[in-house]
């Protein structure tokens, strides 16, 4: 076993990017930022041309080649305005063939220049407080992060960003629910180390408040009450904002577990997983063995752009965990997934997938005002079975409506979808057909690589870490 620090040691190598590449990095995103300039020079607006993101904060990873640049705009233009024409310049400048348009919760557009992708993003030069679009923030927290990270520190931001990549709680959209870059950073220069980051993780009490610019000094019940979350990073922008609003509680609890299990035997294997998807025939095979009871829904390719698509899918996924309940078919657990383009899919595991046909059903409290009401609907029998009284209550066993899961949920399905109850991208893939897989048929899920991942891990159900430290 290797100790701590050679771990972390051998990771730093291969996160820290060197200081040629560095310099590489930043002589192409100049070259890149200056042609920006240049077209925008020939419009009608005066606009700033910002790095930003990893590169700007010297927290980039080593290899990665994603790089922000934002296109800041004065304030009284407004939002549609700023996305249409930064589109459209930075379209003119790499050509419509090398560009992306995205659109989210703000438009961007992502540029794919010689080796570099550039995401190019609108923002307004608003000040603290005024907040005209989300992206208007990011050049503050940039500023924040170069002024008061040292070296070192940015190099253990890296190294906590590996690690939340290789636990996959990286990332703070929708997919992931995650640790943004931002949230790293702080957390890195709060505790000074990655590891001292993880110690903090491994024996995390809730709520914990971190305020890297004193906002709330001497007041720390204020923002105890006013933000009531688990974790709680005070935005050094924004005191109104919390870093880590957008982490769930389960990617949180993810790293609190991943971090304990780190301590104990620490192994480059956090940072990078070894990823080994089982075939469809394998994964048939394991369906079969155990007897699993599985049921998914196929919705296939998908067009829209991932942030609304994933929380369409989220959406969908807790509707449908609800329609079974509805019906009385016990989910242990449901998973939604998509590769964004042509596959997607949200499956479940059931206690069963078919259920017996009597079930015992609670009436009231006998003496409680419903008594006699109760009595006159199900004395004559109505209920099939009963009503008979154990202790202080009325049971009777009625006749269930639905037996086998798949059916039903085919019918609920079709159903929600007509009347609006399905999220509308969701809806629109199901109408009139929805295919629906069974157990073994599940394996046919398993179409790529990132779909047969996902199988295996649903199937093995435990986080990737978990079974690359346990095996
Ligand atoms: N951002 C944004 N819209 C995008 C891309 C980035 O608003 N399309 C903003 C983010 O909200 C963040 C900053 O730009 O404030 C940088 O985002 P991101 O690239 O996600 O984080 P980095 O710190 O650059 O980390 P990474 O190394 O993962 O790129
Ligand atoms: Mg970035």
């Amino acid at each position: 076993m290797k100790s701590i620090e050679e771990v972390i040691d051998y990771v730093r190598g291969r996160v820290v990017p060197t200081e040629a590449q560095k310099e590489r990095m930043l002589e192409e995103v100049n070259g890149a930022k200056a042609l920006i300039e240049s077209a925008f020079s020939k419009s009608k607006y005066q606009v700033e041309v910002l790095i930003e993101g990893s590169v700007a904060k010297d927290t980039w990873l080593k290899g990665e080649t994603e790089v922000d640049i934002f296109v800041r705009f004065s304030p009284e233009y407004e939002k549609e305005e700023v996305g249409g024409v930064t589109i459209s310049i930075v379209k003119g400048v790499w050509g419509e063939e090398r560009c992306v348009e995205r659109y989210a919760e703000h438009p961007f557009v992502t540029a794919y220049a010689k080796d570099l992708k550039l995401d190019i993003v609108p923002c307004f030069k608003s000040k603290p407080g005024e907040w005209k679009s989300a992206t208007d923030r990011t050049p503050y927290h940039t500023e924040f992060v170069r002024n008061n990270l040292s070296r070192e520190e940015k190099d253990e931001a890296r190294l906590l960003k590996r690690f939340a990549k290789g636990i996959d709680v990286y990332g703070a959209e929708i997919k992931v629910g995650g640790f943004s870059g931002l949230l790293c950073e702080l957390l890195a220069h709060n505790f000074r180390s990655f590891r001292r980051t993880i110690e903090a993780m491994s024996s995390l009490k809730l709520p914990f408040l971190i305020d890297p610019a004193n906002y709330y000094l001497g007041k720390e019940a204020d923002a105890y009450s006013s933000f009531k979350s688990g974790l709680i990073v005070v935005d050094p922008s924004d005191e109104r904002r919390n870093v880590a609003a957008a982490l769930t509680q389960t990617k949180l609890a993810d790293m609190m577990a991943a971090s304990t299990a780190f301590m104990k035997d620490p192994n480059t294997r956090f940072f990078y997983p070894l990823r080994r998807p089982l075939s469809a025939i394998q994964l048939r095979k394991a369906i079969r063995r155990d007897g699993r009871q599985l049921l998914a829904i196929e919705f296939g390719k998908v067009n829209a752009p991932p942030d609304i698509f994933w929380g369409q899918l989220y959406s969908a996924r807790d509707k449908i965990q609800n329609i079974m309940k509805n019906a009385d078919f016990n989910v242990t657990r449901i998973v939604a997934w998509t590769d964004e383009k042509t596959s997607s899919f949200i499956i479940m595991e059931l206690e069963s997938r078919t259920l017996p046909l009597m079930r015992k059903k609670t009436g009231p409290p006998v003496g409680s005002p419903h008594t006699q009401r109760y009595m006159d609907i199900y004395a004559a029998g109505r209920g099939v079975v009963g009503p008979w009284i154990q202790g202080e209550r009325f049971y009777i066993m009625t006749r269930r409506k639905h037996l086998d899961a798949s059916p039903y949920l085919k019918k609920a399905l079709i159903e929600y979808a007509r009347t609006g109850g399905m999220p509308s991208l969701i809806a629109q893939r199901m109408r009139g057909k929805v295919r629906i897989l069974v157990d073994e048929q599940v394996s046919t899920l398993a179409k790529n690589r990132g779909a047969a991942q996902s199988l295996t891990e649903f199937l093995d159900g435990r986080p990737i870490w978990m079974i690359n430290a346990y095996g």
